[in-house]
């Protein structure tokens, strides 16, 4: 696969320009990186920056590869011209900002350039680049269709066709509105490639209408609709990451749908543990606890098994010791950290697809 980045207007100064909002890798280290990063992936990354509106919509039109990952910078908000040049080519193209531009001025909350893209990654740092390409590449490795499950536009999840059982993937995050679902999309498509269905949901999140009950309502309504989706699968698993756990929980334990199991890795189930600790997501989990989220979060009668690794600078391992201590649960202890969970090619994943098979 091969993917072009192209960096818009003003990006050739990342690393001296507003490094409180952009931060301080230049241009050229954040291309070397992503192109080094792209190889251990056996992915082809080109990069491309132009303060030039032309020259980009140029680019947009004669690319021959697999796809386009654009930041189309200050172009974002006013360029019809590139918005028209994406919907004129059949290549994808993911917009990427650095920057949250949804919580900063009003004037830079819209793009026109979403209007066409394939899909917007924002407020995630420079990570949001590699996360593009990822997307691309996942987009391109197993059809899904998306399908709805209510009304508001994130009310959706991917389905990819595998065969055996149905395995619901719920996103982490900590209930913000810059967490999306490409999260758990490379487990997703791993899932598919190994002979299930997958259902990789959306939900509201805090900025996108979500919060407490709307987030844990968008969960308990996709999983009581399993029964109309295309699948013949026979049982239903549960994947669910860090904050999505809680929702994936409290929806579970209410849902007409039957779970077979739950694998939670590095779940925030606690939240009275995550304020009162000050762990990372103290302030969301308040906000939820304010709305009327319970702070713990009941699992009910779902078999449920729990995967952490040691060195998680996000969610502390111990929440997950205790857990498993007072309810009994498997808790399949590791060394890794927070995101290896939910790459594929972790020890762990492997760990946890076992317990599918065994369960
Ligand atoms: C940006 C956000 C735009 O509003 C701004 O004009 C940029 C960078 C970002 O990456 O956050 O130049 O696209």
């Amino acid at each position: 696969m091969r993917f072009l980045v192209v960096n818009g207007p003003n990006l050739n100064l990342l690393g001296t320009r507003e490094p409180e909002v952009y931060g301080s890798t230049t241009l050229s280290e954040l291309e070397a990186g992503l192109v080094d990063w792209g190889e251990s992936q056996g992915i082809e990354v080109e990069c491309e920056q132009s303060n030039d509106e032309t020259t980009i919509v140029d680019l947009i039109q004669t690319y021959d590869g697999d796809g386009i990952v654009l930041n189309p910078a200050a172009f974002s908000h006013t360029s019809r011209a590139i918005a028209d040049a994406i919907q004129s080519v059949v290549t994808p193209v993911v917009e990427v900002h650095i920057s949250n531009i949804r919580a900063r001025e009003p004037w830079r909350r819209h793009s026109v350039v979403s209007e066409t893209a394939t899909r917007t990654i924002y407020g995630r740092g420079l990570q949001g680049y590699r996360a593009a390409v990822r997307h691309l590449a996942n987009r391109l490795a197993v059809d899904f269709e998306t399908v709805r499950y209510g009304p508001h536009q994130d009310n959706v999840g991917d389905l990819r066709h595998g065969g055996e059982d149905l395995v619901v993937l719920v996103h982490g995050g900590l209930w913000l509105q810059e967490h999306e679902r490409d999260g758990t999309e490379s487990l997703a498509v791993d899932v598919a490639k190994r002979g299930h269905d997958s259902w990789n949901l959306e939900y509201r999140r805090l900025g996108s209408g979500g919060g407490w009950p709307a987030s844990g309502h968008d969960v308990l309504t996709a999983l009581d609709s399993i029964s109309r989706l295309e699948t013949s699968a026979a049982r239903v698993v549960l994947v669910s990451h860090s904050a999505g756990s809680q929702l994936a929980a409290w929806a579970a334990s209410r849902s007409r749908t039957q779970i077979d199991l739950h694998i939670a890795l590095a779940p925030i189930l606690d939240l009275g543990a995550t304020i009162e600790n000050g762990d990372v997501g103290a302030d969301q989990a308040r906000a939820l606890v304010e709305a009327g989220a319970p702070e713990m979060t009941s699992l009910g009668e779902i078999p449920t098994v729990i995967v952490h690794g040691d060195t998680d600078q996000v969610v502390p391992v111990q929440r997950s010791v205790r857990l498993a201590d007072q309810l009994g649960l498997t808790h399949h202890r590791t060394g890794c950290g927070h995101f290896s969970l939910i790459d594929p090619a972790s020890d762990e994943w492997a760990w946890a697809v076992d317990r599918m098979r065994m369960s």
